[in-house]
């Protein structure tokens, strides 16, 4: 006997800004290309440095790898993002196959990150809950025991039965590292709260690692009127760090204050475009000064008869190009906005990073460090399998021990996960 059950997630958030992306005069491509030489980090920024003392450094220092990115104001750059960044291995549901080290030291300057519960959804505790039941027992007391059980926030993609990636603050402390060792980068993390979290239980991870203390926090808890500061400003204030905390369900303003809620902030464009259509450039809901260009697709997947999405590299091959990505954003120029975050699937396909490059008006160059690379665990060359992702590696087999049928989607973002047991 069979008894399905589908869940659907949906990953949100987003974002605008105001500069059209001039459309006619790309820079070209290369002219100052050779490996980045970050400033050394004694020379960096110091809290509460006077104003001076801010200008000099800031006219001295890369920003995100570019000199010329330190005066503009956050929501005037483009970030390379990485969608469901966490989110690597064997499993149908891995959208990277560089680990969230690797993608920083490339050059990926925002992750997304989504948030649940490994003891919610699990297969394991529907079917142990299901014999119970059927034995007659009175299961009320465990759920109730389960409901109120304080959880790790883990990144999963669709359910920690298909891709479970372990604790965000694992993660986390890898980011406080980077922060650490490169001085002079600006990064931002969406939160996407796909269980019961708080904002305190979110929050946690971040004191945990560390990393709390790089975060920055808006003058404003609305967008409205709002002014970002420079890229030098946050890096000479050492607040390097923007977290978007897309809750799904509290709205208030958030606290800590340093989390935003990123709907105050930003939308996004389409997250559920499928393989052969074309990307636009239409915010989904009230414009803000932050854009999520959203350039990934989704591929159909069958099984048991149903037709679900899934991530998918060769179209991310395709579809991650210099001039597939720029197209797109040049459609946000027509349209009046300038694209924040420019977020893909597979992120080592294609040129993300030159794209990104052009659509900042910058002479592309290799702005990768080494950061990690002392880190064993760490493989250089990066690819589906890498050992990070073991822990998801034993999760997927688990679900082929299971006899269970198990799958997903992920156009969108938006993930269905077929569960037969
Ligand atoms: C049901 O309850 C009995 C008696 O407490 C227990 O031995 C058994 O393991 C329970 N079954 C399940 C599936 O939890
Ligand atoms: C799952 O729940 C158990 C007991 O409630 C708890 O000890 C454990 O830390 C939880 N695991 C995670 C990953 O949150
Ligand atoms: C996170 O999502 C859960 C489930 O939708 C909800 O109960 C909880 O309030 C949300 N947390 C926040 C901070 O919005
Ligand atoms: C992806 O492309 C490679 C090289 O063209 C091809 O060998 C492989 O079969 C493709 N994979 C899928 C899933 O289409």
């Amino acid at each position: 006997m069979k008894s399905l059950s589908v869940l659907a997630l949906s990953l949100g958030m987003l974002l605008r800004a105001t500069d059209a992306i001039d459309t006619h005069h790309p820079p070209m491509p290369g002219a100052l290309s050779g490996k980045y030489h970050p400033p050394m980090p004694r020379e960096a920024a110091v809290a509460g440095e006077d104003s001076q003392a801010l200008d000099k450094r800031a006219s001295t220092m890369d920003c995100n790898g570019y000199s010329e990115l330190c005066t503009r104001a956050f929501d005037k750059v483009a970030y390379v993002t990485t969608h469901n960044a966490f989110a690597i291995g064997d499993s149908i549901a891995a959208n990277q196959n560089l680990d969230i080290r690797q993608q920083l030291d490339k050059g990926v300057r925002a992750l997304m990150l989504d948030l649940h519960d490994a003891n919610d959804s699990s297969i394991s505790l529907r079917r142990r809950q299901a014999e119970a039941q059927a034995q007659g027992n009175d299961t009320s007391t465990d759920l109730a025991k389960r409901d109120n059980a304080k959880s790790t926030p883990t990144l999963c993609h669709a359910s920690c039965i298909l891709l479970n990636a372990g604790p965000l603050v694992d993660q986390l402390n890898y980011l406080k590292k980077f922060l650490d060792e490169n001085r002079y980068e600006v990064v931002t993390v969406f939160l996407e709260n796909d269980s019961k979290f708080t904002y305190a239980d979110m929050a946690q991870p971040f004191y945990d690692s560390g990393l709390d203390k790089y975060a920055f926090t808006p003058s404003s808890t609305d967008a409205d009127g709002f002014q970002w500061p420079t890229l030098g400003e946050m890096i000479t204030k050492n607040t390097r760090l923007v977290v978007l905390a897309d809750t799904k369900s509290d709205t208030t303003v958030p606290v800590p204050e340093w989390m935003v809620y990123d709907r105050n902030y930003a939308v996004q464009t389409s997250y559920s475009v499928k393989a052969g259509q074309a990307f636009d450039c239409n915010p989904i809901s009230t414009v803000r000064s932050l854009l999520v260009m959203n350039h990934f697709v989704s591929v159909d997947y069958s099984v048991l008869g149903m037709t679900f999405e899934k991530p998918d590299y060769n179209s991310s091959v395709a579809i991650n190009t210099r001039a597939g990505i720029v197209n797109q954003a040049n459609l946000c120029g027509v349209a009046g906005y300038f694209p924040n975050y420019v977020t893909v699937d597979f992120f080592d396909a294609g040129d993300v990073l030159k794209a990104v490059a052009d659509i900042n008006k910058v002479n592309y160059r290799d702005i990768s460090v080494d950061t990690f690379s002392s880190d064993a665990s760490s493989s250089a060359t990066g690819s589906s399998g890498d050992k990070s992702s073991t822990h998801s590696g034993a999760m997927t087999s688990g679900i082929k021990r299971q006899g269970l049928a198990a799958v997903l989607a992920a156009a969108t973002g938006s993930l269905l996960l077929l569960l037969a047991f």
